[in-house]
Parts: structure tokens; C-alpha cells; sequence
């Protein structure tokens, strides 16, 4: 190694450290499922769910990045790649801060996720299937966007006139239909358990 080269790893705090100062293991939670199947309800109650075990996490949603970090994004198949690619590197940061990170994007195909899982590391990428068919979604239609998408007033819209591949193989199926929100945080929470739990390796 170059004399003027001083290494300074083993004074830099690992993420091993901070997991520990946290008595957590950090993981990426990856919540994919068409607007309106629940992701946002279901991913807030899941942190409130841990910060009341004692556990440090946070929700990273469409709200918070799409109003600021990403607010030059459209939903074009190119910026919904882009919008992706950047929250996957946030919550790289994010897990490697020792954070438990929730994310809740529509992320509709198995190429933007599998670019997610790229970037995450796919030990730390946990693939969470909200799975809402498109009929409740569309009945619900909390935002009232499936009726302006049928009307054509937006183009583009998932599950409408835009691709939703469903995960064919994600590490945890939520049926939704037959859950409330608080048994679909629960379900999540309890396939997140061993996990997350600080174990000495
Ligand atoms: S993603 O496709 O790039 O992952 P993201 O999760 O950030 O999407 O944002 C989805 C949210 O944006 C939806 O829940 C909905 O409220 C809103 N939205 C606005 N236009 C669209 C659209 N064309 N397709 C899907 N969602 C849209």
C-alpha cells in the first residue's frame, strides 16, 4: 500500500455497532401492491408496532419522497425506475444505520424490484406482497385516482393502463382481503421477529 495511503477502517463505527447500540438487527422492508391496497396504512402501523417493542424504524412512502426528494420524477416506466433506484440507495443508507426501513412503493414490476434488491443487498431486501386485487383497490379508491385513470383524465395509472407484476415469489405474502390492518402489521411483524432480533454471531 501507497505510504501517503492511511487507512482509518478500524476507527470508523461499523454498522455492526450501531445495531448493537439499537439491540436490533436492520433490514429493508419492501412493500409492493397496486395504490390503494393498503401499503401506507399497513406500513405505518407496522412501525408503530415496533417502536412499542423497542425497536428503531422507520417508513420511507411515497408521501415523503415523491414531495421532496423525488419531486422531478412523473410516472413514466423511466422515473418510476429512477424514483426506485434512489429510495433503494436512501435505505441503504438507512440499514446501514442500523434502521429497520419500511418502504412502501407501488413498484410495479419484477425489474424495478429486482434493481432494489440489487442495490440493497438481498440478504438485507425483504420482498412484503401486499396483495389487494385490483378490484377492492379500485371500489375503495381512497384517492379517487382509479375513477380519473377509467375516465382517461390520467394515463398511465397501475393496473389500468400500466403493468402491476405481481412478486411470483416474495419472501411474505399479505392477503389483505382477509385481514384487517392491524392482523396485516401483525403478520409482517411476526415474519420480521427473528430477524430483526439482536443475537450475538
Ligand atoms: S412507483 O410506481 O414509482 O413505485 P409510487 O409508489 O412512488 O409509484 O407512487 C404511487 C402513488 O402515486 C399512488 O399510490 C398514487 O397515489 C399516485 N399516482 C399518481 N399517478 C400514478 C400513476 N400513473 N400510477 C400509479 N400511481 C400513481
Amino acid at each position: 500500500m501507497a505510504d501517503n495511503i492511511h487507512p482509518i477502517f478500524d476507527r470508523l463505527l461499523q454498522r455492526s455497532d450501531r445495531e448493537k447500540k439499537l439491540n436490533q438487527r436492520s433490514k429493508v422492508l419492501w412493500l409492493t401492491g397496486l395504490s390503494g391496497s393498503g401499503k401506507s396504512t399497513v406500513a405505518q402501523a407496522l412501525e408503530r408496532r415496533l417502536h412499542n417493542e423497542g425497536y428503531f424504524a422507520q417508513v420511507l412512502d411515497g408521501d415523503n419522497i415523491r414531495s421532496g426528494i423525488n419531486s422531478n420524477l412523473s410516472f413514466s416506466p423511466e422515473d418510476r425506475l429512477e424514483n426506485i433506484r434512489r429510495i433503494a440507495e436512501i435505505s441503504k443508507l438507512y440499514v446501514n444505520s442500523g434502521i429497520i426501513t419500511i418502504n412502501s412503493f407501488v413498484s410495479p414490476t419484477i425489474a424495478i424490484r429486482q434493481k432494489a434488491k440489487e442495490i440493497i443487498g438481498e440478504d438485507d431486501f425483504l420482498e412484503i406482497f401486499i396483495n389487494t386485487p385490483l378490484h377492492i383497490c379500485e371500489a375503495r379508491d381512497v384517492k379517487g385516482l382509479y375513477k380519473k385513470a377509467r375516465a382517461g383524465e390520467i394515463k398511465g395509472f397501475t393496473g389500468i393502463d400500466a403493468p402491476y407484476e405481481a412478486p411470483p415469489n416474495p419472501d411474505l405474502n399479505v392477503p389483505t382481503e382477509n385481514l384487517s390492518i392491524e392482523e396485516s402489521a401483525e403478520m409482517i411483524y411476526e415474519f420480521l421477529l427473528d430477524k430483526v432480533k439482536y443475537k450475538l454471531t
